[in-house]
């Protein structure tokens, strides 16, 4: 098929819920993804952040071939080895917590909402404080924990106990924390929201104030998590460890997976028949998750985030100071936002036309969020079409 036969199709089949480029993607390896007319692009976006080691990495495609053949699904009312190695994987380089498996960031934060509410329910505390422009997922509970009026526009009424307050804002948080408050959920590194990076100070704050006050800390980390920040979770650069962490995104590198670790004397709250996923921890999904962690060990990946980050941080602040319209360029390992003074989707579809996947969020902020085996190459190849983009007229 070709593009304008498949978009016909998604015209008259598919819900319109997205605006979609005119290109039809049909394989990907690494950082190179190609069109079904054979056009080449490079993706230094990796959709969202999910295809941590780049397209269809070997070693992900083995262990999924691998499983396919041996075992596809099993209930959870078994046992599969898969499900078991990514739990012990996750806490073993996190926090040593217990993991509950999903197929989605937002079905993680939904089971973080419920394990801290039923955690507090013999207290009566159910509130959940979050921050602006955060962005925790598009369910009910998720999207109402987002506080982005944007994305609630057309719901209401959103859920119940849910209070907002500006991102690195200590002051501000302390005002609404009440008697029935029962936990505070961030992303140390804001993705959606256009790469805002939690301070110090705030986090540990916010930290203490969980321990005098008795809450839950929940950090997301759906986007930020599984190495892309240079540590395996961005909480790791804070010296501070959360309650409960939710992960996706990259965590079946390009395979949908979720999953929640909580630590231990919370998740034993979760008794059997409180929350549940039919598909959660599916053999499939959870062997390329454990193939993705393996990969980071075996090639070192951490390692080379730090200094690729820095690499392309640096050069995107060289760019800085030839292109006015760029304001800033922040960000932490492979986790880059570069604010442009004016919005930026211009210039993405530009990106595109010249063979080039980024993305722009919060209408003027680009993410650049490449595979974390990126070679200075990509990125230098990448710059270069960024620049002859911003260049133009
Ligand atoms: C930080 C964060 N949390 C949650 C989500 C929701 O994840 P999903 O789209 O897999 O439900 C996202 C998605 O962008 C995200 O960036």
């Amino acid at each position: 098929m070709n593009t304008k036969e498949i978009k016909e199709i998604y015209d008259r089949y598919v819900i319109p819920n997205y605006i979609r480029n005119p290109i039809l993607l049909v394989k990907g390896c690494g950082v190179d993804v190609w069109d079904a007319e054979g056009k080449r692009y490079l993706d230094l976006f990796s959709g969202w952040a999910v295809s941590l080691l780049g397209h269809c990495h070997p070693n992900v495609v083995t262990a999924i071939q691998n499983q396919a053949a041996k075992l596809q699904h099993a209930p959870n009312i078994y046992y599969t080895e898969p499900q078991g190695l990514l739990a012990k994987y996750i806490s073993e380089k996190s926090f040593g917590g217990q993991c509950f498996f999903c197929n989605s960031g937002a079905e993680a934060n939904e089971a973080a909402i419920k394990l801290a509410r039923i955690h507090n329910s013999n207290s009566g505390k159910y509130k959940i404080i979050t921050f602006s422009d955060s962005f925790h997922g598009r369910t009910i509970a998720t999207v109402t924990a987002t506080a982005q009026p944007k994305y609630h526009k057309g719901f209401a009424p959103l859920l119940d106990g849910f209070s907002y307050v500006p991102f690195n804002d200590l002051e501000a948080l302390k005002k609404v924390i009440d008697d029935k408050t029962c936990a505070i959920m961030l992303e140390p590194v804001q993705g959606e929201g256009g790469i805002n990076i939690a301070t110090k100070e705030f986090l540990h704050g916010i930290r203490k104030l969980c321990d005098e006050k008795g809450l839950l800390l929940i950090l997301d980390e759906v986007q930020c998590g599984m190495g892309r920040t240079g540590k395996y979770f961005a909480y790791q650069h804070y010296d501070i460890e959360p309650d409960i962490m939710t992960l996706a995104k990259a965590l079946g590198g390009g395979v949908a997976i979720g999953a929640m670790t909580a630590k231990k004397e919370i998740a034993k709250s979760l008794v059997p028949g409180s929350h549940a996923s039919t598909f959660g921890g599916n053999p499939l999904a959870c062997a390329a998750g454990v193939a993705v962690f393996e990969t980071i060990e075996k090639e070192n990946l951490l390692d080379d985030v730090k200094k690729i980050g820095k690499y392309s941080t640096e050069q995107l602040k060289l760019l800085q100071k030839t292109y006015k319209v760029i304001k800033e360029v922040r960000g932490i390992g492979l986790m880059i936002g570069i604010e442009l003074n004016m919005n930026g989707a211009e210039i993405i579809k530009n990106c595109i036309q010249a063979g080039l996947f980024l993305n722009c969020t919060h209408d003027t902020v680009i993410r650049f969020m490449p595979p974390l085996n990126v070679k200075k190459e990509h990125i230098d190849e990448g710059l270069n079409i960024f620049k002859s983009v911003l260049s133009k007229p």
